[in-house]
């Protein structure tokens, strides 16, 4: 959209009309994937029933304007989060001294819980800086924990065909610092879990705190059991665990901003909360990150919870059960695909045998289909991935043509004789000597110009990135996230600016 130049982009200095802010609204998600419909096979959860919706938002915005800062002030968000607490408890193994709270995600009740075992920990013994034990198929919230809340990470090999955690590469990594050990139910990047009952043992055995991140997994698993299938004992009911994730904007189909962290008693989650004193303002108590907070995420929770009900979420899991058996069959039968591991839930990552896997991502976007690339680390070769839900059922059939057809087409796309060599020449790069220059160059050589844009072909970028040592990609990503989130500024005087 252009705007002339005499008209600030940034503040109108009349307000706009209702209809035509919702229109430029709407310019904006131009480019964005689809949220429904089942064409996006990751970051977004749909039942396919517009009603949930519509529920969710409508209790969503009744509570738009409270505020969880003080939850003295808004009693009803309390009465809100101690019912969906409640609830999770019950679905999860809690005991009577369960507690937990309501957090904006995954992410946050992940570190909410490390920092919570690093506090119990230095309240009882005098430790060093810290370390936390970790799987290499842990979710990277927990080194953003490890970052922020200034531990060390100890990443241990998984088993590399069932990439679950080796319980005894987690013992041997576990010291005097270590502050706690982590398991996933089920992992993210392959769907399956990891032996709590065995880390719980370890946790009891070494006196170290378990989290169980079943942030993916929390509320599906016990539905997926009621309706036949073998899930290994995970929640908080296993000896030895004593925090658990579970985030309700995944599998419960919640809205967005909504996760639990759950713990066995109030003297572990004690360690979480936050109160200050200490300052000339109102006094502080934050049982989470955030102190300002719309009660809109928890109250929506509350309803899709309360209206999808417990059969809802029966059938849901039995639709997206179906959905995952026949995707697991389909890249079966796809020549040159392989599912890694066996996924015990509904999250599949397929790998690709003689043809690039990322190219065939770039081929489903072609077609409107949105398939999450993931990188090789560890044991775990680049693969595609799927989050399937219930939605997916209705769309799997057309989707396995669209992927077999891709995939036959990336068989056929000739190799470049001098990319193993440029990738190869990238795996040896010192990090030490990561410059400006090189994020130039290689920007340049995955065909981008530089400079904050969204590219439209990532193969490129994605072989580029999955040849570069951790620390370097790491690099190259801040680097390009400095650069994507860079102000809209008014255009020079006289030249049109081009704000949409
Ligand atoms: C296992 C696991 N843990 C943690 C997270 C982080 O959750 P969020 O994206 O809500 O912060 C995810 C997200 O996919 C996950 O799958």
């Amino acid at each position: 959209m252009t705007t002339p130049a005499t008209s600030p982009p940034l503040l109108p200095a009349q307000g706009l009309p209702e209809d035509e802010l919702f229109a430029r609204l709407e310019t904006f998600r131009e480019h964005d994937l689809a949220t429904r419909g089942g064409r996006t096979w990751a970051y977004v959860y749909d039942t396919g029933r517009a009603e949930i919706d519509r529920i969710a938002e409508r209790a969503y915005v009744a509570f738009l304007h409270e505020n969880g800062l003080d939850p003295t002030v808004f009693p009803s968000l309390l009465g809100l989060e101690n019912e969906v607490v409640a609830i999770a408890l019950a679905h999860l193994g809690g005991g009577p001294d369960g507690v937990g709270s309501f957090t904006s995600g995954g992410t946050e009740s992940c570190m909410l819980a490390i920092k919570a075992a690093r506090d119990r920990a230095r309240s009882r013994r005098t430790i060093g800086r810290g370390n936390l034990v970790l799987p290499c198929t842990a979710h990277a919230a927990f080194h953003k924990a490890a970052r922020y809340f200034d531990l060390d990470t100890r990443v241990v090999d998984v088993d590399p065909v069932t990439f679950k955690a080796d319980v005894d590469a987690v013992a041997a990594a576990i010291d005097d610092d270590t502050v706690a050990i982590v398991g996933s139910a089920p992992s993210y990047a392959h769907g399956v879990l990891d032996p709590i009952e065995a880390l719980g043992r370890l946790a009891l055995e070494r006196d170290v705190w378990l989290h169980v991140d079943a942030c993916v997994g929390g509320w599906l698993l016990p539905y997926l059991r009621r309706l036949g299938r073998e899930v290994a004992p995970f929640d908080l009911s296993v000896p030895g665990v004593t925090s658990l994730s579970v985030d309700l904007h995944k599998y419960a189909y919640c809205p967005k901003g909504a996760s639990l962290v759950l713990y066995r008693d109030r003297e572990a989650r004690r360690h979480q909360l936050f109160a200050c004193a200490d300052w000339t303002g109102y006094t502080v108590i934050n049982p989470t990150i955030q102190s300002s907070k719309t009660g809109g995420a928890i109250a929506a929770a509350w309803a899709t919870l309360h209206h999808v009900g417990d059969d809802g979420y029966l059938d849901i899991a039995r639709r997206t059960q179906d959905a995952t058996q026949q995707l697991v069959a389909g890249i079966d039968a796809i020549d040159g695909l392989e599912v890694l591991g066996a996924p015990e839930m509904t999250m599949v990552a397929a790998q690709a045998e003689g043809f690039d896997v990322f190219e065939v991502i770039d081929l489903m976007k072609d077609r409107r289909w949105y398939v999450q690339p993931q990188l090789s680390y560890g044991p775990s070769p680049a693969n595609v991935h799927f989050s399937v839900t219930a939605t997916s059922l209705e769309v799997v059939a057309p989707m396995l043509e669209d992927l077999a057809d891709c995939v036959a087409i990336a068989r056929e796309t000739p190799a470049d004789p001098g990319r193993d060599g440029l990738l190869a020449a990238l795996r040896d790069l010192d990090p030490a000597a990561f410059t400006p220059e090189m994020y130039g160059q290689m920007l340049a050589m995955a065909g981008l110009g530089g400079g904050a844009q969204l590219p439209e072909r990532m193969a490129e970028i994605n072989a580029i990135m999955d040849a570069l040592p951790p620390a370097l990609k790491e690099q190259l990503l801040v680097a390009f996230l400095n650069d994507l989130f860079v102000p809209a500024r008014p255009a020079p005087d006289g030249a049109p600016s081009d704000d949409a």
